[in-house]
């Protein structure tokens, strides 16, 4: 859409950080070329001793990268960090080839990805906002769609006309968005009319989300080893136990997300925020999983959405040795973190039940009393229930209050079913079998 050349197959890659902590990582950033469809050629990597206010790399590395261009025909330089519009500009004109930033790589995958209208409008916002920082040449694409010729004010300059229908542009856009956003509400609203719970996917890119999502819902969302494979929340049907719930699929998060990329994309996960349950989706194979769990949290705290319960998904434990599916509850004994494998459907059966012990409603919490000989079924409650007390009855047995999720029916009927009583405390003795 801009008067630039679009998006090369053939990329050099630039990664030449300053020397110090919070560095980008370069496999991601190939993942990243690899998600906006370049062929990464080559590599150019290093550190940075003091960043060149004109070319951001020294003279001695553009001469390098020069040459890399040249031998492997490159069409294309992908720079692993922010460049400012001088220095991007600069580059191209010394290396006479289309260079681009981590800001604006970034932004080309969103642009790929984006499907519905929403997301597509967030994009373009963020892209003309990235644009307009930059802009030197003609903006002729908006001057013929808007008609051009009579539009420009006498004595206004190019840039200023330029400038003048970017804005315009931005407006619209943003009324649009608006718009967008009172029908999506209208969509809430009468989900949540109908008593549907939203369950909201949410998590680090490529923690797979989509694959989960897929084998949860059977749907056919697009999954591949690229890095933002969904954009927009995708909503979806599903049924646990019998269950009905509504399960939304969000954009992935990504590490040092441009801070102009997080207000355009924060709308994505409004249906998040709303959740009635969170699915936080980790790649437990991930090395640099602690880091990336605590920055989606944090963004999640940021939208509002870390008062909503959640679940912590580790997902891909195919992956890992010696682990099998399985659920770890916090000390109060509700599920906090759930082990499975969405590509397998390893551990999915678990998930599903705990998406009904967690949506189907409250607990139980009921009084026993065990005779000796029922020293399996307490060992049983003290694996899949909570134990409020446990003391012996004096006569060989125990006399204890248990709490347990009301869907957990297969435990209900090992106890016993006792009439439904509205003060809950009920006391219950099972007879020995
Ligand atoms: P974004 O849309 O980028 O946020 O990614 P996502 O979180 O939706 O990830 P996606 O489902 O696209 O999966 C990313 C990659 O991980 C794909 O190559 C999947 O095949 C792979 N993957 C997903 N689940 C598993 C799993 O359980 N085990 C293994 N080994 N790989 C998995």
């Amino acid at each position: 859409m801009f008067d630039r050349p679009g998006i090369g197959s053939r990329a050099v890659l630039v990664h030449m950080p300053l020397a110090g902590p919070d560095q980008e990582d370069l496999d991601e950033f190939r993942l990243l070329s690899l998600s906006a469809g370049a062929e990464a050629v080559a590599t150019l990597a290093g550190r940075l001793r003091a960043v060149d206010p004109r070319f951001y790399i020294g003279q001695g590395k553009l001469e390098e990268l020069a040459e890399t261009v040249k031998v492997h025909e490159a069409d294309l330089v992908l720079f692993n960090h922010a460049l400012t519009p001088s220095q991007e500009r600069n580059l191209e004109k010394a290396l006479n080839i289309r260079v681009v930033d981590r800001n604006g790589l970034i932004l080309d995958i969103f642009a790929q990805r984006a499907r519905s209208f929403e997301g597509r409008l967030q994009v373009e916002l963020a892209q003309l906002k990235h644009l307009s920082t930059r802009l030197v040449r003609g903006w002729t694409h908006l001057e013929r769609q808007k008609g051009g010729i009579g539009l420009r004010g006498p004595g206004e300059t190019q840039l200023e006309t330029d400038k003048r229908l970017l804005a315009n542009r931005i407006r619209q856009i943003q009324k649009r968005l608006q718009q967008v956003e009172v029908q999506r509400d209208q969509g809430r609203q009468a989900r949540r009319r109908a008593q549907v719970p939203v369950v909201g996917l949410v998590g680090y890119t490529n923690a797979g989300k989509s694959t989960l999502f897929n084998a949860l819902t059977r749907a056919d969302v697009y999954a591949a080893d690229q890095l933002f494979a969904t954009l927009d929340p995708t909503l979806r049907r599903l049924s646990a136990g019998g269950l009905d719930m509504v399960l939304a699929d969000t954009v992935g998060f990504i590490r040092h997300l441009p801070h102009e990329l997080v207000a355009a994309f924060r709308s994505t996960l409004q249906e998040s925020a709303e959740a009635d349950l969170l699915l936080h989706v980790v790649d437990a194979t991930d090395e640099r999983m602690d880091e990336t769990i605590a920055e989606v949290r944090q963004v999640l705290a940021e939208i509002g959405a870390d008062r909503i319960p959640c679940v912590e998904v580790y997902n891909k434990v195919d992956g890992l040795d010696g682990v099998v599916p399985h659920v770890e509850r916090n000390a109060s004994g509700r599920p906090a973190r759930v082990w499975i494998s969405a590509r397998s459907g390893a551990g999915l059966d678990l998930l599903k039940g705990l998406l009904e012990e967690v949506l189907g409603g409250g607990v139980e919490r009921r009084i026993l009393t065990l005779t000796a000989g029922q020293g399996q079924l307490r060992a049983r409650l003290y694996r899949e229930a909570r134990i409020l007390w446990d003391e012996p009855d004096g006569e060989g047995g125990w006399r204890l209050s248990v709490e347990f999720p009301a869907s957990a029916r297969a435990l209900r009927r090992a106890i016993g079913d006792a009439p439904e009583r509205a003060d809950c405390e009920d006391l219950l003795t099972v007879s020995p079998r």
